[in-house]
């Protein structure tokens, strides 16, 4: 029988503990030591969980509890040092988004997961969604054509971040996905928005990624919004998708619908776009927690030295265009060239849907 993987978490205020939940309930996993620089949650945690080492010290935790593994859900100034110390004690890690404050950072901490051959990985959580898996198997398939332009809004009342703003807070998510249906990264980024409420800290931004071929990418970001809105649109020149991650049981509805100018005319008079109407349908969509096939898919990688699906490379790409859209920002949204990055199939690994359905089981 293999050993089971020792796996420790490091801070535990809104989403450590749903981590902790979920690698505490995995098989061929102890969850072992929790830390937090606050007593306050530790107390909260131990009595969830009363045979778990808990302690305030990072160092202890790294250096003490015999950890093969070390996850990071702490506010994201900190996710490098404490990235690069668990990576440097030897630890495979798991860091939230986003990967870190800068993209010198995250690729400080991609040379030494390389270097040190140990997996390093970021929590996009949506990347293992059913509704996102099932709309990047849709696009892979050809189905929607080719893709034209994405529109993504993330709205919502707060909650305000001190340190970072709204597209660091929220765009990961869109940045994501969208870099993961497209398959590459944009040539450009450009971003607009407001500081309404802190001083310096914009709590609205619209963000627009270019890609080759005249594809692009809109990202609406607020905390000031009156509704909950999780909405994204991928319009291909075949079909069309809306995702919306706020229904329960419709999430994502495929439209049969297009546009198409008539390949030739000789007077106005017979100039006419055509427009289709098809059906439209809703795929059927596993139910399953997209952490625990997240949490189960970084043990796999631990086991079989695979690459994860949502990398540290990958992380670094998602970093790349945020940092960008800071530059747009501060320069009152001007265009922000990117330098080319490999294409986004290439900096990661694969989750199979045969694996998905048995961590389903
Ligand atoms: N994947 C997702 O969908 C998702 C959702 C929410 C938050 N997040 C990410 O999770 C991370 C944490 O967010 P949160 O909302 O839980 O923040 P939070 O402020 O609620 O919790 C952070 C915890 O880290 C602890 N902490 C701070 N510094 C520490 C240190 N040096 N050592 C140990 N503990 C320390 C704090 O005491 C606190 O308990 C962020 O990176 C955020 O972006 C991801």
């Amino acid at each position: 029988m293999r050993k089971s993987i020792s796996v420790g978490v490091l801070g535990c205020g809104y989403w450590g503990p749903l981590l902790v939940r979920n690698f505490k309930n995995l098989a061929n996993c102890d969850l072992t030591a929790i830390c937090d620089v606050s007593e306050v949650r530790l107390k909260h945690m131990r009595g969830l969980y009363p045979d778990v080492e808990y302690g305030t010290d990072h160092q202890q935790f790294l250096n003490g509890s015999g950890l093969d593994a070390v996850v990071i859900a702490t506010p994201v100034k900190h996710h490098h040092a404490l990235a690069k110390a668990s990576l440097n004690a030897g630890k495979h890690t798991f860091i939230e988004k986003p990967m870190a404050a800068t993209s010198a950072e995250c690729e400080e901490l991609v040379e030494i997961a390389e270097r040190k051959g140990l997996v390093l990985m970021v929590d996009h959580t949506f990347l293992y969604s059913s509704p996102v898996r099932k709309i990047v198997e849709i696009a892979q398939s050809g189905d929607l054509g080719d893709i034209r332009y994405i529109n993504s809004r993330r709205l919502n009342l707060g909650l305000f971040q001190k340190d970072i703003n709204v597209a660091w807070d929220l765009a990961p998510h869109d940045t994501s996905i969208i870099l993961h249906v497209l398959g590459e990264f944009p040539v450009a980024v450009n971003c607009q928005g407001n500081a309404h409420v802190t001083p310096g800290i914009e709590d609205v931004t619209n963000m627009s990624l270019s890609f080759r071929n005249k594809r692009f990418a809109t990202i609406q970001s607020s905390w000031l919004e009156p509704r909950k809105i999780r909405e994204m649109t991928i319009v291909g020149t075949r079909r069309m998708i809306v995702y919306d991650d706020l229904q329960t049981h419709e999430k994502i509805r495929v439209y049969d619908v297009r546009v198409e100018r008539p390949p030739h005319y000789d007077t106005f008079a017979e100039f006419q776009y055509s427009y289709y109407y098809g059906d439209s349908y809703i795929p059927r969509l596993q139910q399953e927690e997209p952490l625990k096939v997240e949490c189960q898919h970084f043990l796999e990688c631990i086991k079989e030295g695979k690459v994860p699906l949502t990398s540290g490379r990958q992380g670094l790409q998602v970093v790349k265009v945020l940092e960008a859209a800071s530059a747009s920002l501060r320069q009152g949204g001007k265009v922000v060239p990117l330098i080319s990055e490999p294409s986004t199939s290439s900096v990661r690994g694969t989750l199979t849907t045969e694996f998905v359905e048995k961590v389903s089981k």
